[in-house]
């Protein structure tokens, strides 16, 4: 299960968290991060004083390094800059950004020493996000849950960035099992995100009827 891509985020298996907003609070960051997969807290849109209360309780709860989630194009400039101030004086290394990618955002952050992964829903997506210097790219199909940008599926988009990309390439769209991880990683993927598998988890921060929702689509029963 290793990767190049665990030795250059700081995990033991390549399975990253989705930094699904309202969801991928602390709590569940702290579950993934500490049971050896990479985690992204969902903050977009947030205040920075409760990015900078997610931080520190993650941190407590965790050594294992993560990624603040933004999604810049989405977000007011001004908030959008306290953000990521607020993020860099806290010592924040890793940023995943998601939508529209914003060169200037990355390169803000990667001239501050950050890593950056970028989640992307097309090839063009992908060119512009590793042009701008994002360290890895996360391709997104259209099986994806919450806002998606990919229009294919997730594996039809991921041969075509792996096609050119030379930065790892992390699949993520309807990836909720080990069959998923292991033809994403047969594939040439270094990695798989997942976003709704977790969501449905005690440690989300998603409210209980959302839950149970997912938890019926997926036919689990209350204790699975
Ligand atoms: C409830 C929910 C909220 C999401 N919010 C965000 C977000 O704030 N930022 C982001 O980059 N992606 C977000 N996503 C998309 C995920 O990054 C990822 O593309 C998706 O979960 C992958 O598909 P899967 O849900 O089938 O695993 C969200 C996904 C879900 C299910």
């Amino acid at each position: 299960m290793h990767t190049p891509l665990c030795d250059l985020l700081g995990c033991e298996v390549p399975i990253l968290l989705a930094g699904m907003g309202e969801v991928s609070r602390w709590e569940l960051a702290a579950a993934v991060a500490n049971a050896g997969g990479y985690a992204a807290l969902g903050m977009v849109r947030e205040d920075p004083d409760l990015i900078a209360r997610e931080v520190a309780a993650l941190r407590k709860a965790t050594d294992r390094p993560f990624a603040v989630n933004l999604i810049p194009a989405a977000t007011e400039t001004g908030l959008l800059d306290r953000q990521i101030g607020r993020c860099l004086d806290l010592g924040v290394t890793d940023f995943s950004f998601f939508w529209d990618v914003m060169p200037g955002v990355v390169r803000r952050v990667k001239s501050a020493g950050c890593k950056v992964l970028h989640q992307v829903g097309s090839m063009e997506a992908a060119r512009v996000a590793e042009a701008a210097g994002a360290d890895v790219l996360i391709a997104q199909g259209v099986e994806a849950g919450g806002h998606v940008h990919g229009r294919v599926g997730t594996f039809v988009l991921l041969e075509q960035v792996l096609g050119a990309a030379l930065v790892p390439v992390v699949a993520t769209g309807g990836i909720a099992s080990g069959a998923g991880r292991a033809a994403a990683l047969a594939m040439g993927a270094q990695g798989i995100q997942c976003g709704t598998a977790l969501l449905a988890t005690t440690e989300s921060f998603a409210h209980d009827y959302h839950k149970r929702d997912r938890r019926r689509a997926a036919g689990l029963t209350a204790h699975s």
